[in-house]
């Protein structure tokens, strides 16, 4: 792209970013972070972008998910794996329904940076600048940890590292062998109320066996004990973006250097603005959060602009407009795709349309409105003859009490216990693995209709 500079962002109206008092603290960050590594390559970056070209067609499914913020407080080895190791028991749950591979996308190893819906925040009679996430500020209610400070970009870069460096050691140290993912989620299933989920935990088993016995085993395919786990984040911050954005050697293109994938959010996404503005340059997969306030008119304007040469792979349109409102939305941006005869991957976002306030006065999401809008997407794919072709969740490994409902019920008055995010609710890895065996459902029912449609 001829026309674009990393910087020419700056000449566009900005939005949701922190406006710095210490501009020479602010210029010492960046000029540090420009001389650090990369913390992605080109190369993976080009083949997630081939992967999820396939997902667009039906040959494989994004499972995106993780933190809706991460934290520097809760930045642990043991934080990283349990999320890691519910995303593949999700995966592998997932691919036994679509018989498809599953592409796996954490948000993590950057999502730092938070659009607010109020730019502060009140409690009693004391109204603070709103918290905007770790790589910001701080969240304690105090007008110093509110100030936006540059150095934390910092600590993001570094934490981002030693998560990076830990999810690749997983990926292929032996800790996702298929057999082990399994082992895991049979103890899932072995719970009262899973037993709808058992038949096909043992079908899965039975595969798993019948493999092993005709000398398909994880000591001599190596394909069972390696997995590909990218990452992805909001590109909100973009003085730390700026920073990370490399050269592709091989290709002399910019490539975002900070993640495999990144989104633009719903708050975000002017077509003028300098987030799209940014993001438009670079060679990376970009995702678009699209929500009830999205026009014809502008994704119109989005999908050119982020796409002008219609490269499968680059976009994936997230979806996130509530349960009971996906009808009303959905089909008329599924039209202006066809129309525009765009190549684009839809995904499911069933968090961020669904957010209430519970009565014990914690942001909640009820399980069944995910699941509910998850449904109504299928639903619409199937009757506007496109293809869903994935699912953005927030979710951790970790047992919290943040999203009401589930087999193992979270009651409003549960919350309160183990209420642990920085920002969003997130699933628990109970919810999380009972989701990926209702979306494995429907993936599954689509399926066996198109393979009767096929005869
Ligand atoms: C998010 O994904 O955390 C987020 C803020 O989403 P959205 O832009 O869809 O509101
Ligand atoms: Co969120």
């Amino acid at each position: 792209m001829t026309d674009w500079s990393k910087s020419d962002w700056r000449s566009k109206p900005r939005v949701q970013m922190p406006d710095y008092s210490d501009k020479a603290a602010l210029a010492e960050v960046e000029a540090r972070l420009a001389k650090y590594p990369p913390l992605v390559f080109a190369g993976e970056v080009r083949r997630l972008k081939s992967a999820l070209a396939d997902a667009a067609e039906g040959r494989a499914f994004l499972l995106q998910g993780g933190d809706c913020a991460e934290s520097f407080a809760e930045f642990s080895a043991d934080n990283i794996r349990d999320t890691f190791k519910v995303m593949l028991q999700m995966a592998m749950v997932l691919t036994y329904g679509a018989k498809v591979p599953v592409i796996k996308v954490g948000r993590m190893a950057g999502q730092f940076a938070k659009p607010r819906s109020a730019p502060t925040e009140r409690r009693g009679d004391q109204e603070l600048p709103s918290y905007r996430g770790d790589i910001i500020n701080e969240l304690d209610f105090t007008p110093e940890a509110r100030i936006p400070d540059p150095k934390r970009m910092l600590q993001a870069y570094t934490q981002a590292a030693a998560t990076l460096n830990l999810l690749r050691a997983f990926s292929t140290g032996g800790y996702a062998d298929v057999h082990q993912v399994h082992s895991w989620t049979l103890g899932f299933t072995r719970g009262e109320n899973a037993a709808r989920y058992r038949d096909m935990a043992a079908r899965i088993s039975d595969t798993l066996d019948f493999m092993r016995a005709a000398g398909v085993d994880s000591s001599r395919a190596h394909t069972l004990q390696t997995v590909d786990f990218y990452t992805s984040h909001e590109a909100l911050l973009l003085e730390y973006e700026e920073a990370l954005c490399r050269i592709d050697s091989t290709t002399g293109l910019p490539v975002a250097g900070s993640g495999h994938l990144l989104w633009i959010g719903d708050r975000t996404r002017q077509p003028d603005g300098a987030h799209v503005e940014f993001l438009r340059g670079v060679q990376n997969p970009i995702g678009v959060k699209c929500g009830p306030s999205m026009t014809t008119e502008d994704l119109k304007i989005l999908l050119s602009r982020l796409n002008p040469d219609n490269e499968p792979g680059r976009l994936a349109l997230i979806t996130r407009f509530g349960a009971g409102s996906v009808g009303e939305h959905l089909p008329r941006l599924i039209r202006t795709v066809r129309e525009e005869g765009a190549n684009v991957l839809w995904s499911c976002d069933p968090m961020h349309g669904n957010t209430i306030k519970s009565s014990s006065g914690f942001k909640t999401r009820p399980f069944d409105s995910v699941l509910r809008e998850v449904r109504e997407f299928f639903a619409i794919h199937k009757a506007e003859g496109t293809v869903p072709g994935g699912v953005h969740f927030e979710m951790t490994g970790q047992d919290v009490t943040e999203c009401t409902g589930g087999v193992r019920a979270v009651t409003e008055e549960d919350l309160s216990a183990r209420y642990h995010t920085a920002c969003d609710p997130r699933l628990n890895a109970s919810q999380s693995l009972e989701l990926a065996f209702l979306v494995a459902e429907e993936l599954s029912a689509l399926r066996e209709e198109r393979a009767a449609e096929a005869v």
